[in-house]
């Protein structure tokens, strides 16, 4: 009789220990970690804000730490709502971070390569002026950070690269061969990267170097929008696969 009383009262205290420790570790990540992330990653995906918050997990952004307040303000260290909210404003009002015309200068901070071409565009001046026209979040969605597919990019553009308003119509469907371009030659590259693995110092490794900038000027003039450039840039990339020890592999 007394036996299984023991072993009852054991299991009790064992658990509660359990919850203890468990109520304990939740209690510690509350003190150290992101308030913003914290009670965002709790709010309904049914709802718009809960969705938006959604968004960000999984992202490049999650994995590399830039928190919710990097881009939007506030204070990451107040639980309370008011509190963490001091200084965030709606992406509607003009002196947002993330209101439509600021968005470029709020990426640039980090992406400053990127930034600084989209400034040459004519795009940037149009932004500036009228606020209308493609910006960072057009092509990269604001939180997930991906990349329009070939036919999204195209349906950006025709917005107003069309017939009726006759300003360049032709240009959705260049920027879609155009992209469709560097994805494949993206992969090209990667792929001969994973075959050779070229001793430093030999022509090989020298070409494979000269691929990877090529790909990197590629992907820079992007933000510039100038299509042109780019596919000397892909050319020059290909010519130096090619030359990839030589045994031209492709015609
Ligand atoms: C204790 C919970 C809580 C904390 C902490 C919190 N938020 Fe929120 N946030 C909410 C809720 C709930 C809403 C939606 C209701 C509303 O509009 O106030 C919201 C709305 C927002 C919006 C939309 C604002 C708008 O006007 O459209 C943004 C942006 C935002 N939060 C960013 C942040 C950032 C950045 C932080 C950290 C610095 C943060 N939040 C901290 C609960 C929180
Ligand atoms: C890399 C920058 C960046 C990060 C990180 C980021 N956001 Fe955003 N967020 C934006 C931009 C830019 C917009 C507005 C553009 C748009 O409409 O897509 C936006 C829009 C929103 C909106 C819609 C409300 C509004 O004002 O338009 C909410 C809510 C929001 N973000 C919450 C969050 C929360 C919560 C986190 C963290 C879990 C987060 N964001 C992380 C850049 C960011
Ligand atoms: C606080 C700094 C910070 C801010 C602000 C920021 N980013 Fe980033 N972003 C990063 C880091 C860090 C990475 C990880 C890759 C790297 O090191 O470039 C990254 C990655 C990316 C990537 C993917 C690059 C890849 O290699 O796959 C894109 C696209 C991107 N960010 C776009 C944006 C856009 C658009 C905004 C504005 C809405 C923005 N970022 C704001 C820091 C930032
Ligand atoms: C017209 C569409 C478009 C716009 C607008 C745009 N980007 Fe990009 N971005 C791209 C494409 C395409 C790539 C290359 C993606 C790939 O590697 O497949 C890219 C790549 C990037 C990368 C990753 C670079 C790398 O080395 O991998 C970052 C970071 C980035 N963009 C930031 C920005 C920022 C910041 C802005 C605004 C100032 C911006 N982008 C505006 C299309 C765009
Ligand atoms: C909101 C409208 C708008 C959108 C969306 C738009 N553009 Fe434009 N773009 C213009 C206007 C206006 C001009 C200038 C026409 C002129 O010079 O008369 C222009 C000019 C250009 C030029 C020539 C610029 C130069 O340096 O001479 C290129 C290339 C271009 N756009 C590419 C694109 C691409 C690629 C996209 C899609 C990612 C795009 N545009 C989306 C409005 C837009």
């Amino acid at each position: 009789m007394s036996k299984p009383k023991y072993i009852v009262s054991l299991f009790i205290i064992l658990s509660s220990i359990f919850i203890l420790s468990v109520y304990g570790h939740a209690d510690e990540g509350k003190k150290i970690g992101n308030s913003c992330v914290n009670c965002h990653s709790k709010l309904p995906n049914s709802s718009f804000v809960g969705l938006k918050s959604h968004d960000w997990k999984g992202s490049i952004h999650q994995k590399q730490g830039v928190t919710c307040d990097k881009c939007h303000g506030g204070n990451p260290a107040a639980a309370d709502e008011k509190e963490a909210h001091a200084g965030v404003l709606s992406s509607s009002n003009p002196q947002s971070r993330v209101y439509y015309k600021n968005i470029p200068s709020t990426c640039g901070r980090c992406h400053g390569a990127e930034f600084y071409k989209f400034t040459q565009s004519y795009h940037f001046k149009k932004l500036e002026a009228t606020g209308r026209g493609p910006n960072c979040v057009t092509c990269h969605g604001s939180m997930v950070t991906s990349v329009l597919n070939p036919d999204d990019i195209a349906n950006v553009c025709v917005r107003c690269h069309n017939e009726r308003i006759g300003v360049f119509p032709y240009i959705p469907q260049k920027a879609k061969a155009v992209l469709l371009l560097l994805r494949e030659s993206k992969a090209l590259f990667l792929a001969d990267k994973k075959i050779y693995h070229p001793a430093k110092g030999t022509p090989n490794a020298f070409y494979l170097q000269q691929a990877q900038s090529s790909l990197h000027s590629a992907k820079l003039e992007w933000h510039k929008f100038d299509l042109d450039t780019i596919v000397e840039y892909l050319q020059d990339l290909d010519s130096s696969l090619k030359k990839l020890s030589g045994d031209n592999r492709r015609p």
